[in-house]
């Protein structure tokens, strides 16, 4: 939930310890720091509540030389977010200095047992625990600084990446992790450490993913060296990245959310590509393929996820029911983890996150595999821990998403779940060649389609004005698209800050209709399907108790447009991919009132990227 950045090498530290935190602001943004050792071997740190820009602009006169650093972007979990309680964090005699993502569960015995050996500290987070208790340790066992760190970590109860720096040891930086992200890139004399590969890919492509109980000793003079929380050493595995730098800038837009939409049409190609072919109805995903038996006999899935990747897991419920017949059921992974599951090898669970970082479903996946159940992924960030953790999966190479609303990854979600029902059908001969052929023809034509979709914008734009200052919405959808309604609220409360509540269509009139009045405007998620009459006397009822009805429909749709207010025309799709294209005007809509009222879409105020706490 916080970024990290690490540098050593023979530039100065500050420039990309910056450039690096903001491209990893999308993971926190409520306070940032730097800690870089002068040529003078002083520790200079220098932390602000804000964003990125903020601490640049309080640095502006200050000395920021040093070739050796550490810094941070930081997302509140123990203490508010104020310029002590900003990272870096230092011991008592102000030699060493940590930045950490995750959290210390067991802080409060440490902090007090510390104290007894009269530790002062200086701010509330679990953090500067970690950093005195390293100092304490290295003074009185008079041991190494690795070797401190390492008997710190195994005091240490909960979820942590860290960096520590040590004016005794000028020419290093080391690094740990434990179910918290942390990559370090191999450069040329150079070497980075952040908690993803985004501030590393303009220097180098050549990085090494640490694994839990991991501890990366990076020195100048010196190879990188790995070590376990046990002092064992560990065989170093680079990988190479595929990532470009114009993957991560905005390309013209005003904000990654908008480029992230606009994207669609080509992040959908390359989705699918290769997966399915240019004709026929063949779906071919490695994953399915190697690991067969999973899919060919479980007697059931389950399906973990947060969020936006939990409303995608409800549409792939309904996909795989349908077209693989087999039973699935949907939790959230944070509540999937207490619940005490019941859980057989004959089980398979589907783990579905774009960041591959998510605290919960991780934890789900760890818990999943214990019992058993063979675990399969449906990520976008490669290498992620999710990713990892997983015994197979498939990504869904939306490329990165920036903008802390998801877009692009949930329909790159939906069509992998598309594509993993009808590959489980074929395998399980529970489809048919002709529906399936309708499916993947329909797959193949969604590029297209989004492409028309977004010529809504301009629309949208305009009738987003209309809405701007509501204080509450209700979105409704039936079937494939009661999903699509609660996506579509979610999209609006998290970057709007607007109340907004998905409902399945039918479920109003239990309890939802007495809310409505002239100053509740509805979403019906409307196109042309099984209960399109239904959902037509859906829109009858909010019309009769004086609500105003903003309506996505199937183009040419003349009943709703008599009767709603404002009508939203998609292209004709079938029924199961329809969620892929009614998702693009829920996002616009979204995305335009939030920028109307003046909210910031990219960084909403009290969220992250990435949810990698409990
Ligand atoms: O990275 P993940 O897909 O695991 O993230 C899950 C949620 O945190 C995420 O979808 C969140 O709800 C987004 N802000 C929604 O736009």
């Amino acid at each position: 939930m916080c970024g990290i950045v690490g540098y050593i090498g023979n530039r100065d530290a500050y420039d990309i310890l910056i450039k690096g935190l903001h491209r990893l602001e999308y993971r926190g943004y409520d306070s940032a720091g730097v800690a870089i050792i002068d040529p003078d071997n002083r520790l200079n740190i220098y932390k602000s509540r804000g964003k990125v820009d903020d601490l640049e602009n309080f640095c502006q006169s200050k000395n920021v030389s040093g070739s050796t650093g550490i810094a941070h972007t930081r997302w509140a979990t123990h203490g508010e977010p104020n310029d002590i309680n900003a990272h870096p964090h230092y011991s008592a005699s102000g030699k060493i200095a940590l930045v950490h993502n995750g959290t210390i569960e067991n802080y409060n015995v440490l902090k007090e047992a510390l104290q007894l050996q009269g530790c002062v500290f200086k701010s509330e987070t679990d953090t500067e625990v970690l950093v005195q208790l390293i100092e304490y340790i290295k003074t009185s066992n008079r041991c190494t600084l690795v070797d401190a760190v390492r008997e710190a970590l195994k005091e240490v109860i909960g979820a942590y990446a860290i960096a520590v720096v040590d004016t005794d040891n000028p020419d290093t930086i080391i690094g740990a992790r434990k179910s918290s992200p942390l990559v370090v890139g191999i450069g040329d004399g150079e070497t980075f450490l952040a908690s993803d590969a985004t501030p590393i890919i303009d220097y180098t492509d050549k990085v090494v993913y640490l694994n839990d109980d991991e501890i990366a000793i990076i020195n100048r003079n010196q190879d990188l060296k790995i070590i376990t929380v046990d002092n064992v050493p560990t065989t170093i595995d680079i990988h190479t990245l595929r990532l470009s730098v114009s993957q991560l800038e905005k390309g013209g837009y005003p904000h990654f959310m908008l480029k992230e939409i606009f994207e669609q049409p080509r992040t959908i190609h390359d989705c699918i590509r290769g997966r399915i072919g240019n004709s026929g109805s063949k779906v071919t995903l490695s994953g399915v393929l190697e690991n067969r038996e999973h899919f060919q006999n479980a007697h059931r899935i389950i399906i973990v996820a947060c969020g936006t990747s939990w409303h995608a897991a409800l549409i792939g419920k309904r996909l795989i029911q349908e077209i693989a017949r087999i039973p699935v059921e949907v939790e959230y992974a944070s509540e999937f983890r207490y619940s005490n599951p019941i859980l057989t090898p004959n089980d398979t669970v589907i783990a579905i996150s774009q960041s591959g970082e998510t605290a919960d479903t991780l934890a789900a996946i760890q818990m999943a595999k214990k019992c058993g159940a063979f675990v399969y992924g449906v990520c976008n960030v490669v290498g992620s821990s999710i990713a990892r953790a997983t015994d197979s999966g498939t990504y869904i190479h939306v490329g990165p998403e920036i903008g802390v609303a998801s877009t692009k990854a949930f329909t790159g979600q939906v069509t992998v779940l598309t594509m993993l029902a009808l590959a489980m059908g074929q395998l399980r001969g529970t489809v048919k060649d002709e529906e399936a052929a309708k499916i993947t023809d329909a797959l193949r034509s969604l590029p297209k389609l989004i492409r028309q979709t977004l010529k809504l914008n301009d629309e949208i734009e305009k009738l987003s004005g209309i809405y701007t200052y509501v204080h509450n919405f209700l979105y409704l959808g039936r079937g494939y698209n009661y999903p699509s309604a609660l996506e579509g609220a979610l999209k609006l409360k998290e970057i709007s800050y607007i109340h907004a509540e998905g409902y399945p269509a039918a479920e109003m009139k239990h309890g939802p209709i007495a809310l409505i009045d002239h100053e509740l405007p509805t979403v019906v998620i409307a196109p042309n399907d099984e209960l399109h009459e239904k959902i037509i006397s859906n829109i009858q009822q909010v019309k009769a108790r004086g609500g105003s009805v903003i309506a996505v429909v199937t183009k040419g749709d003349k009943t709703i447009a008599e009767i709603a207010d404002h009508t939203l025309e998609i292209p004709e799709v079938p029924e199961s991919i329809s969620p892929v294209i009614v998702s693009i005007p829920l996002q616009l809509l979204a995305y335009h009132i939030a920028v109307k009222k003046g909210c910031n879409v990219d960084m909403p105020r009290n969220l992250a990227k990435s949810v990698t706490v409990e």
